[in-house]
């Protein structure tokens, strides 16, 4: 592991470490995915085991469900509570606006419906995904019913995209809603992403997005001046 990495990691534990302590007794919390997502899961099962209550943690993902079960965090689901107080998770890209791309880790349907759940939609990340401009560093992930892969990735091309379905392991790649991923990218990066996400979001086929517009309350950056607090 490189010096930078390692750096990068203490910066996105320091930053999951600070966003635990947004969490309240009797809170319905939304647990995000990805390695950030993992240092908060990690955090707040500490603070569950030193005896801080929640009424349950939804999460975004199984792997941060394994995680949080693992650490004894109470589990619940939107169905039981469709209302969460809190979701915190982590990012590819965060604009100046705070728009953002997410689903690098595959998990951007549920990420998004269940930070559409919440009240508080807080990200958490270091400061190598903050960018001028979204699409120069991540590709967006657009997720498609399998049926219609080939079809829609004709439609993304036609709004000037470079499609690449997602590929794991030599497999292809399938989310946890037995969807596939086409990512996307664009020579001139997201120039509108409002525009982009609504004409993407018109496409029979088309699942979810990877963009987050309008949703992030406020973004937490760890760094090596401690913790920055953006608001939108
Ligand atoms: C998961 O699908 C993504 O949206 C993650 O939230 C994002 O990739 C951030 O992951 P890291 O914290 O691992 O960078």
């Amino acid at each position: 592991m490189s010096t930078q990495k390692s750096q990068q990691d203490l910066w996105k534990q320091q930053v999951g470490e600070a966003a635990a302590q947004l969490i309240d007794e009797g809170m319905v919390v939304g647990l995000g995915t990805g390695t950030t997502a993992n240092y908060l899961v990690l955090a707040l099962g500490e603070r569950v085991r030193q005896g801080l209550h929640i009424i349950g943690a939804v999460s975004s993902s199984q792997a941060t469900m394994d995680l949080a079960a693992s650490l004894n965090i109470p589990l619940t689901d939107l169905d039981h509570h469709p209302v969460l107080d809190i979701y915190i998770d982590g990012a590819d890209e965060i604009d100046p606006q705070l728009q953002l791309i997410k689903g690098a880790g595959g998990a951007l349907v549920r990420e998004k419906i269940v930070a559409s759940s919440a009240k508080h939609f807080v990200v958490i990340a270091d400061p190598s995904k903050l960018v001028k401009q979204l699409g120069h560093i991540f590709p967006l992930p657009v997720e498609v019913t399998p049926l219609a892969k080939t079809p829609v990735k004709l439609h993304l091309e036609a709004l000037g995209a470079n499609v690449t379905l997602r590929v794991r392991n030599g497999e292809t790649f399938i989310t946890d809603n037995k969807n596939n991923i086409l990512d996307c990218t664009f020579p001139q990066g997201i120039t509108d992403p409002v525009t982009l996400d609504a004409k993407i979001q018109s496409i029979v086929g088309v699942v979810e997005t990877g963009l987050f517009l309008n949703m992030a309350e406020k973004v937490l950056i760890g760094g090596p001046e401690g913790v920055k607090v953006l608001h939108r």
